[in-house]
């Protein structure tokens, strides 16, 4: 029928434009959302200005420690990351209280070289808190960190493009009123740190409102699997018939080619409480495109 056709194609021209819109306007929109929805730690975010960002790269090496006597597993997720300066950049690390008793821990830091310390600049982390693990119980935590760009500014420092963020966690002295570490696994979804770990883990592949590597995600809540028109998806996947909810997200994200034999993604994030955020970053975007894209596709 041609004139649905050209009725299709309009209805994707308009989207398009839509779309184009709201990218030039996504930094703006973004922040509208953490400002709107209180998002965590905004009051501590320093520098959450895009234009900071420098075209400068820096290494970030991790080391973690225990005291004696403190009987703790605790490990980073991450050797090393690099990173731009003045980027937000979300790291993880892991706890395990490996006593049969609860622990109330707190968390030093120490950055070498000690001249790039006054630079470095955490947004969000456990060493803030006294706190306090169950026997046995495992968490994931993220630290959300920014190495100040200021630092390319400084005579002494400028020439540091490696620095070691090393945590050593202690017997807390005051362990009345700790935190409960379970908070960052078994608590509620941080879409903002979502959006920093989409940024890290899937800006590579996949933009929102466009095809790059992947397809788009910004409507991919409520999709059918493989049915973004003119996407070249793997057979597996477009015949999958997967519905993608944080359920079917969870799971396909835990393991691409697990989930679907055949996918073509090539990558898998292994830490729950990323997955768990990150499809919390993916609900949390407008919904509009959502709406429009399944309704302008041709029928069949
Ligand atoms: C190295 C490239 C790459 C990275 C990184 C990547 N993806 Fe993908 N993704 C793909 C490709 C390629 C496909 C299409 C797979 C196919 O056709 O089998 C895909 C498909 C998808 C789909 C299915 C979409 C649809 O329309 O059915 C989702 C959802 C998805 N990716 C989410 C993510 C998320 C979330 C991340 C980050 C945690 C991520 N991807 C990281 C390459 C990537």
């Amino acid at each position: 029928m041609p004139l649905r056709r050209k009725l299709t194609v309009l209805a994707l021209l308009a989207v398009i434009g839509v779309m184009t819109t709201l990218v030039s306007y996504s930094v703006t929109l973004y922040r509208l959302f953490c400002e709107v929805t209180g998002a965590n730690g905004t009051t501590q975010r320093v520098a959450s200005d895009d234009a900071t960002v420098s075209a400068r790269k820096v290494t970030v090496f991790f080391d973690t420690n225990v005291a004696p006597g403190m009987p703790w597993r605790f490990i980073p997720l991450q050797r090393k990351i690099v990173t731009h300066l003045g980027e937000q950049t979300p790291v993880f690390f892991e706890a395990q209280n490996i006593s049969d008793r609860p622990i109330v821990g707190h968390a030093t830091f120490n950055v070498t070289p000690s001249k790039a310390g006054i630079y470095f600049k955490k947004i969000e982390c456990f060493c803030f808190t006294e706190e306090r693990l169950d026997p046995h119980q495992t968490v994931q935590m993220p630290v959300v960190f920014f190495v100040d760009p200021k630092i390319a500014t400084d005579p002494d420092a400028r020439d540091v493009d490696q620095i070691t963020l090393s945590y050593t966690f202690f017997p807390s002295a005051r362990p009345k009123g700790a935190e409960d570490l379970s908070r960052f696994t078994t608590g509620p979804a941080n879409p903002e740190l979502g959006g920093r770990l989409f940024a890290q883990n899937c800006s590579a592949c996949h933009e929102l409102d466009r095809a790059k590597v992947g397809p788009p995600l910004a409507s991919v809540i409520g999709r059918t699997a493989g049915t973004v028109p003119g996407y070249p998806y793997s057979p597996a996947l477009a015949r999958s018939g997967i519905v993608w909810t944080p359920a079917t997200l969870e799971k396909w994200l835990a393991g691409p080619q697990a989930d679907v034999p055949g996918a073509l993604m090539p990558m898998a994030i292994a830490n729950p409480v990323e997955r768990r955020d990150i499809i919390a970053y993916l609900q949390s975007l407008p919904r509009t495109s959502s709406a429009a894209a399944p309704e302008a596709k041709p029928p069949g």
